[in-house]
């Protein structure tokens, strides 16, 4: 018999029973509904809408489906259709009819809304603390080069030399943004959504505030149609989450790239690479591939649930269920990334002597010729020109900047002095670099100590927030003494 079987003639249809249900997926969030299902009832019997011994035989068989669930004893049925009324089902199993007066006042549209909220507010937490990992990884690999050089590119042609610790660094400031999108986004996360019924409020002279106040939402949706139509926060973290998937995509790109022969920049360790089942020799970057690959599937969930969305009326519509599976994914997705490349990023071997190599056999030092004339008083533009020239005769003659003869230098400009060797020199062309935001090994030094304030901050913001977070405590506050 279905919780909503009274209006219906006839049981449904096997084919409708199965396509409408959302059990496979939504069963995730059994803690997440039994929580809130605590609290709900702590607030109707403090409002005296059920008499107290209704509330604790309530609280307790809750309290006994759980740790059925847990023991692994529970069976969730497509029959029951989704988590809400499979628990539900399972409650009146455990206790008899009181059961079905835990419904008292609320919807199933209130309910899967408060899930969704609790669900994802762990979620963000867990990981924003796995990027903000990724961020000290990549930070004390940075504080290991401050002296390696290689390469800056632009269109991945050798641009002028930087430190490998300063490339790395601009990963923990992309790392920084996607942290604080995120911590931004919570706010909207940590919204009270129960209460507002199926679409108008509810009869009974419920408590918000007690709920709000017991599940440690910071407020509650000011209108309710809004609170059960709502999937902002959803589409928010999915768009969050693509953002970061880019960054890490980027990150896992480089690393490719590095790690190829032709590079040979870095060697990923052996424990995060893969073989090949034809070609005894290869070891390839499969981890760093796939998180390059995966980053489509998170970029498709936030295009689905901004389609599926579009054009709902208000308020709730059976589409809306489309919003989970999307969520989970990337919630799955992005953990998997983070917590991969955390240690791919520890365990990473870096060849300073190649890149050293590859800095020092280019004409990435073309720009610091320029600004010489620059310093020595010829306008930018004519210096741009002369040393476009004198790059162009090096390529004929298969020389550098730096195996040019005074001589040489000379045909090109009088103004070209002995001071121009040290002048073009790998350390003096990355250490000029010295500005704010700049590549000189002082600038990233200061880099590095403001990365680590944000660390810092960031854990700070996880400790005081996950407080509100903790399942477990919030099933004992739940229940009244
Ligand atoms: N399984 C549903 C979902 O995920 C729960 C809400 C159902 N509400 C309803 N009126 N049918 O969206």
């Amino acid at each position: 018999m279905k919780l909503w079987g009274g209006r219906f003639t006839k049981p449904t249809n096997q084919l409708v029973d199965e396509y409408t249900a959302s059990i496979s997926f939504d069963q995730q969030m059994w803690r997440q509904d039994i929580v809130g299902s605590l609290a709900h009832v702590a607030m109707l019997g403090k409002c005296g809408i059920l008499p107290m011994d209704e509330v604790k035989a309530i609280i307790a068989g809750l309290k006994k489906v759980k740790e059925k669930i847990e023991r692994g004893q529970a069976q969730f049925l497509i029959a029951h259709e989704d988590v809400h009324m499979n628990i539900e089902k399972m409650l009146i199993e455990e206790i008899g009819p009181v059961g079905g007066k835990l419904h008292t006042g609320r919807s199933r549209n209130d309910q899967v809304a408060l899930d969704m909220h609790l669900y994802l507010r762990e979620k963000l937490l867990e990981i924003i603390q796995l990027a903000m990992y990724l961020q000290k990884a990549l930070l004390e690999q940075a504080s290991q080069h401050l002296d390696t050089v290689m390469p800056g590119y632009t269109h991945l042609q050798r641009a002028q030399p930087v430190l490998f610790g300063y490339h790395l660094m601009a990963y923990v400031s992309m790392l920084q943004r996607d942290i604080e999108r995120m911590q931004e986004g919570w706010k909207r996360v940590n919204l009270l959504p129960l209460g507002a019924g199926a679409l108008a409020g509810t009869t009974f002279p419920i408590d918000r505030e007690f709920v709000a106040e017991l599940l440690q939402f910071d407020g509650i949706y000011l209108n309710s149609m809004d609170a059960v139509s709502d999937r902002d926060f959803i589409v928010e973290f999915l768009a969050n989450a693509s953002l970061m998937m880019a960054h890490l995509s980027r990150l896992c790109e480089e690393l490719v790239i590095w790690s190829s022969q032709e590079f040979s920049f870095v060697e990923l360790d052996d424990a995060f690479c893969t073989g090949s089942s034809i070609m005894p020799q290869k070891k390839n970057p499969d981890v760093a591939e796939l998180v390059r690959g995966k980053t489509g599937r998170v970029y498709g969930n936030l295009v689905g649930l901004l389609t599926v969305l579009k054009g709902l009326p208000l308020a709730y519509n059976k589409d809306m269920q489309e919003d989970k599976e999307g969520m989970f994914d990337t919630v799955a997705t992005l953990h998997g990334a983070l917590a991969l490349l955390t240690p791919m990023i520890q365990t990473m071997q870096v060849k300073r002597e190649r890149m050293r190599q590859a800095v020092t056999q280019d004409f990435s030092n073309a720009t610091d010729l320029a600004d010489y004339l620059v310093r020595k008083g010829m306008p930018f533009r004519q210096a741009h020109e002369v040393v476009g020239r004198a790059v162009l005769y090096c390529i004929e003659q298969q020389k550098y900047l730096l195996n040019l003869t005074m001589e040489e230098f000379h045909s090109f400009s009088a103004q070209i002095e002995p001071d121009v060797y040290e002048a073009l020199a790998v350390e003096t062309v990355v250490n000029a670099r010295n500005v704010q935001g700049g590549t000189a090994r002082q600038q990233v030094e200061k880099q590095i100590a403001q990365a680590q304030e944000w660390i810092k901050h960031t854990q700070v913001w996880i400790d005081r927030t996950s407080q509100k977070v903790m399942i477990e405590s919030l099933v004992d506050v739940g229940s009244p003494a």
